[in-house]
């Protein structure tokens, strides 16, 4: 396994940010982090972007997306095509993987405390799509919505 996790945060997700880079280079993937680099005022859409463009570019990839509720951070993702999950329990991170083959987490720093947070996307991550009626499901996402 050597799956890259393309990260990005706004100044609210940055702490949370950062633990999350440690524990995925602790557990052996490689990360891409898309910013920003300080903890200064920033705007989640313009990051959200980042992580979401590259995740377009390369399905291979997994992304994770940080602020500090978690929903602007998902609005933005959602809107740009990316089926991101914004996740507060291990059983919404299993389910967005297994049912709704999320290739975005999203979390809150200020909702999701940090030991829960980091066990939440280790099940993301080490959870796979069942595929089935789950893809005849996610299909019609993108039917209904034209
Ligand atoms: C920043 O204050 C905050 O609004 C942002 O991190 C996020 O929670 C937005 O959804």
């Amino acid at each position: 396994m050597n799956k890259t996790i393309v990260i990005g945060s706004d100044h609210g997700g940055y702490h949370l940010k950062k633990a999350c880079i440690k524990a995925l280079t602790d557990w052996g993937y490689t990360v891409e982090d898309e910013g920003p680099d300080c903890l200064d005022s920033c705007d989640y859409p313009l990051y959200a972007a980042k992580v979401c463009d590259k995740l377009k570019a390369d399905d291979s990839k997994l992304g994770v997306l940080i602020c500090g509720t978690g929903l602007g951070m998902s609005m933005t993702a959602n809107r740009m095509g990316i089926r991101a999950a914004l996740c507060t329990n291990e059983f919404h991170a299993r389910m967005a993987r297994a049912h709704n083959n999320a290739p975005c987490l999203c979390l809150g720093e200020r909702v999701t405390g940090q030991g829960l947070a980091l066990s939440v996307l280790k099940v993301f991550l080490e959870t796979d799509f069942e595929g089935d009626r789950h893809q005849r499901r996610i299909d019609l996402i993108d039917t209904v919505s034209q």
